[in-house]
């Protein structure tokens, strides 16, 4: 029986769930948190892809819940798109203790995952969100170049063969990252435009 990507889905997270290998997963178990799987349209064109939740995320489940998650959410209907349209999920999927960035360990066993689900959802855009998802998903797809600084990344669209066809990455920059630095809104808004752009041809 040919399961759809939604059952797929499901079942790739409840063995992760079950799976004790990727660095995190003891320590989530132990405080009882959630695995961040991922959520949103298991057939979604667009797949955004963060670097790892935080506390809010880990304690419902759902990815980019938080004031990030807000933000997102306000860019996506500006540009006529509903959260519920897209898929949504993190390079690391469980809580990195006290918030810290995930180390390079981390990131290549939960790597896999990643890949995993991008195979069956089999988007025609990713957007990786600030610079440790960008890197992870341009190697993933060997587009882009070696050296990377979200300067020069954000608002490109790097083509790409992927398994199931050919696919553009649109690296955005995160969403925090206009509560920290120096960047605005406006800023996120562009990179929000080429995708709708985008979307438009597509
Ligand atoms: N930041 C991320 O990168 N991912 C989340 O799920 C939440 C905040």
């Amino acid at each position: 029986m040919i399961e759809n990507p939604g059952e797929r889905l499901r079942s790739l997270a409840l063995r992760m769930e079950r799976q004790l290998e990727t660095p995190l997963a003891e320590q989530r178990r132990q405080n009882e948190k959630h695995l961040v799987f991922g959520a949103g349209d298991p057939a979604a064109e667009v797949v955004f892809v963060g670097e790892a939740p935080g506390r809010r995320e880990a304690e419902s489940g759902e990815p980019f819940v938080g004031a990030a998650g807000k933000l997102l959410e306000a860019l996506l209907s500006e540009i006529g798109l509903e959260r519920g349209a897209v898929y949504i999920t993190n390079v690391v999927k469980d809580r990195p203790p006290g918030n810290r960035r995930p180390r390079v360990g981390e990131i290549e066993s939960y790597k896999p995952y990643l890949i995993r689900q991008l195979d069956i959802i089999q988007p025609e855009i990713i957007v990786p969100l600030g610079l440790v998802a960008s890197k992870v998903v341009l190697e993933m797809f060997a587009a882009g170049p070696g050296s990377h600084t979200m300067g020069a990344l954000h608002g490109h669209i790097f083509e790409c063969d992927a398994a199931w066809g050919e696919i553009r990455i649109l690296p955005m920059y995160h969403p925090a990252a206009s509560f920290y630095g120096s960047l605005s809104k406006a800023d996120l808004q562009e990179d929000f435009k080429v995708l709708q752009d985008i979307l438009g041809g597509v």
